[in-house]
């Protein structure tokens, strides 16, 4: 065995005032709204995003680093990371990959290419970062990587056939590595978000079916501040399972056992759509 991969002895939690973390999609959202709460706590901060005026609007109110990447891009993504480890002096303790898209629409209607990107952005993007800085940590038998998934990858919804395999696939991947990374002392935690209020929803919300929105029901979203909340509870405490409510903690402990209920509630609210307005 490679002495670099070595199991380590337990590691305790990444001291997050000193830290050095990292957030893909820190310019928006769920993201911001976590490197605001990271920035009280004293960390050193660094973003990654593709647009440059919200990304250099959140690295000026948080005294961060950050770089202009796509996500699905691992070269320009990698190159990036690298240069915000020798811009901070310091290599990345906390990853947090919070980039993503989400583009809800009927199967039948949905492009190719609209399979292609939920993959490329939510699961590659997760993937490639992970595979950028998960090697050093384990040399360092030291750190922290949380990615976000979605409700929508507990449980296949209608109208999410493009995004809920993607996020899916993000809990895969965050299981697998959870159960390889333990023994070297890297924390690994995946996050379950229902809706959050956030620029994301706004945009995904043009999109919805009939169908699933009458699924959603008349639920509040959460705050993207909750949400992050519950991230930095997670890192802390080295938590795998990131819930930020009860509702996904339940479908995430008890998904399966639940699900031949939620298809017979889902089911119902599908057909009461089209009672009322037809096949959408
Ligand atoms: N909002 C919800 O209801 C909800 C629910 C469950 C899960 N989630 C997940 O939570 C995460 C954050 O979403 P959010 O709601 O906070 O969305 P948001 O406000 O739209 O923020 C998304 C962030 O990701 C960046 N991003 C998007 N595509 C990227 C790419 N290809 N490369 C690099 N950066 C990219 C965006 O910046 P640029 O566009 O400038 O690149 C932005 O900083 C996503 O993974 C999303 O799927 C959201």
């Amino acid at each position: 065995m490679d002495d670099d991969i070595r199991p380590r002895a337990t590691a305790g939690p990444v001291d997050l005032a000193s830290a050095h973390v990292v957030i893909t999609g820190g310019s928006s959202g769920i993201g911001l709204a976590t490197a605001r709460l990271l920035a009280v706590r004293g960390a050193k901060l660094s973003l990654i995003a593709r647009g440059r005026d919200r990304l250099e609007a959140a690295a000026n109110e948080l005294s961060a680093a950050a770089r202009v990447a796509d996500v699905s891009d691992s070269q320009a993504l990698t190159r990036a990371l690298a240069e915000l480890e020798a811009a901070q002096g310091r290599s990345c303790d906390v990853l947090i990959t919070s980039a993503g898209l989400a583009r809800p629409g009927h199967f039948l209607d949905l492009s190719d290419e609209v399979f292609r990107q939920m993959m490329d952005v939510d699961y590659f993007g997760t993937l490639h970062a992970l595979r950028a800085v998960v090697p050093g940590m384990v040399k360092r038998g030291h750190g922290s990587v949380v990615a976000v998934s979605s409700a929508a990858g507990l449980v296949g919804i209608f109208g999410y056939s493009a995004y809920g395999p993607a996020k899916f696939a993000v809990r895969g991947l965050m299981e697998s590595l959870r159960a390889e990374l333990k023994p070297c002392g890297v924390h690994v935690g995946v996050v379950f978000p229902p809706d959050v209020d956030t620029p994301q929803l706004t945009e995904e919300n043009r999109w919805k079916p009939q169908e699933t929105r009458a699924i959603g029901g008349a639920i509040k979203p959460l705050s993207a501040e909750r949400v992050a909340e519950a991230i930095i509870a997670g890192i802390d405490r080295r938590r795998f399972l990131i819930c930020p409510d009860t509702g996904t903690r339940l479908l995430a402990r008890s998904g399966s056992l639940l699900m031949p209920l939620l298809n017979r509630e889902f089911d119902r609210r599908v057909r009461a759509v089209r009672r009322k307005h037809g096949n959408t």
